[in-house]
């Protein structure tokens, strides 16, 4: 018979991802900076916050399809962009497939393993993120290619600092596959045969970034990718507009928790923005996602789609993050357990979860619709919140501050 692959829980597909991947591919997934804080605050954040359900006059069907970015969705969730290397040999093309088959968009990272195109041709409504990297021309470049493939939305995504060390240990990555490191590895494939047959089947993952060719020359590697990135000066806030005023559709900045520069995205005339500390891959000790939203829906909410990621594994999460005000979530991790445990159907199965999850949860609640959710669905602790960026004197900016020092 053949063997059951489905699964109950999003803890479920990560547990069969780490018996699946080698070791150091299943550190690259889990990630997360220095001690681990902000990582584990995101999912502990939700757990604080209580359900109040009903008992009778339960709506009979519930509508949990809405619109964020120019984009209808089935229900309010969509694929984070993750830079994802050999977890899978289908890679994004399998994940998009999922999120066609479901109803629900797809975001492509420019770290991604496949390119935009053969991405964009698996049906899925297409969002492509970008970081700010290889300067205007450069990145003028990559969303021509974004937006001749198909995309309807750009991400920017700015909440990356360079800090990369964590108490558990960073994997060791190698620049190409070749012959010696494929021998370095053979351990690792031989307590996961699986995972290796995959790809002996499918060939060899290649470690470079084919979103990142802005010419005929080949696809820089992931780390050459990733020193032209490091090298690129920081945006500015005219930067930023500059960037807006270059896609003519819906742009969403990604990694926003602080007021002040919620506020900005709006004046640059963003169209979104996702709350968000990389899952936990930002500063350490960044809150959690969730604790900020409110504050941040509170100020810029009316002005601008407010979207959530970080720490997302059940529906419940999402009825959470929507009752505190997102339109729509994102998630990242959830679907990369998926993906390393089943492939396409993984995916699925992972949205599945989440899809019934929400459901109930508004079904629960007493609500017929996403949109009806509200705070007083929730219990919320009264120390649950935190609000950033919302006393910075104007003359104490970093802006002021570097322009008074003469370094701008
Ligand atoms: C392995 C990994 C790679 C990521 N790569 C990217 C990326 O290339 N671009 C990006 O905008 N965010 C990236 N992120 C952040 C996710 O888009 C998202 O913000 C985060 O995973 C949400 O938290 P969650 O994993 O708890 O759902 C990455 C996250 C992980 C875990």
């Amino acid at each position: 018979m053949a063997k059951n692959e489905w699964f109950e829980t999003v803890a479920e597909a990560q547990r069969r991802a780490k018996r699946r991947l080698p070791a150091s591919v299943y550190g690259a997934l889990l990630a997360g900076s220095e001690k681990g804080v902000t990582y584990a605050d995101n999912m502990a954040a939700f757990s604080e916050l209580g359900m109040s359900p009903h008992v009778a006059d339960l709506p009979a069907r519930r509508d949990l399809s809405t619109s964020v970015l120019g984009t209808d969705l089935s229900f309010p969730v969509i694929i984070s962009p993750t830079g994802v290397q050999a977890v899978h040999p289908d890679g994004e093309v399998a994940v998009a497939r999922a999120a066609a088959a479901r109803g629900i968009a797809m975001s492509l990272s420019s770290f991604a393993s496949k390119p935009v195109e053969e991405v964009a041709a698996a049906g899925a409504p297409l969002h492509y993120q970008v970081y700010w990297q290889g300067g205007r021309e450069t990145i003028a470049r990559r969303l021509e290619r974004a937006r001749a493939a198909g995309a309807r939305a750009i991400i920017v995504t700015l909440d990356w600092s360079f800090s990369n060390g964590r108490d558990w240990g960073s994997p060791r990555i190698p620049e190409r596959i070749t012959l010696k490191t494929m021998v370095e590895y053979i351990p690792a494939a031989i307590t996961r045969p699986g995972w290796a047959y995959r790809f002996l089947r499918q060939g060899i993952p290649d470690l470079s970034a084919p979103n990142l060719v802005v010419g005929d020359e080949p696809a820089p590697t992931f780390f050459g990718a990733y020193g032209e990135w490091m090298s690129t000066p920081p945006p500015t806030w005219e930067d930023l507009a500059w960037l807006r005023a270059q896609w003519d559709g819906p742009m969403m900045l990604k990694g926003i928790t602080r007021l002040d520069d919620a506020r900005r995205a709006v004046d640059v005339g963003m169209s979104a923005i996702s709350v968000s500390n990389h899952g936990g891959n930002n500063l350490d000790s960044t809150p959690a996602s969730i604790r900020l939203l409110p504050d941040i829906v509170d100020a810029v909410g009316s002005d601008v789609e407010v979207l959530l990621d970080g720490g997302i594994r059940r529906g419940g999460d999402v009825a959470k993050a929507l009752a505190l005000g997102a339109k729509a979530v994102l998630i990242g991790r959830a679907y990369l357990w998926g993906l390393a445990a089943n492939g396409q159907a993984g995916v699925e199965n992972v949205l599945d979860i989440l899809r019934s999850g929400l459901d109930s949860a508004v079904y629960g609640l007493g609500r017929s619709s996403v949109h009806e959710l509200r705070r007083s669905d929730l219990w919320i602790p009264p120390d649950f919140r935190r609000r950033l960026g919302d006393d910075v004197d104007p003359a104490e900016s970093p802006q002021a501050v570097l322009a008074a020092s003469g370094t701008r």
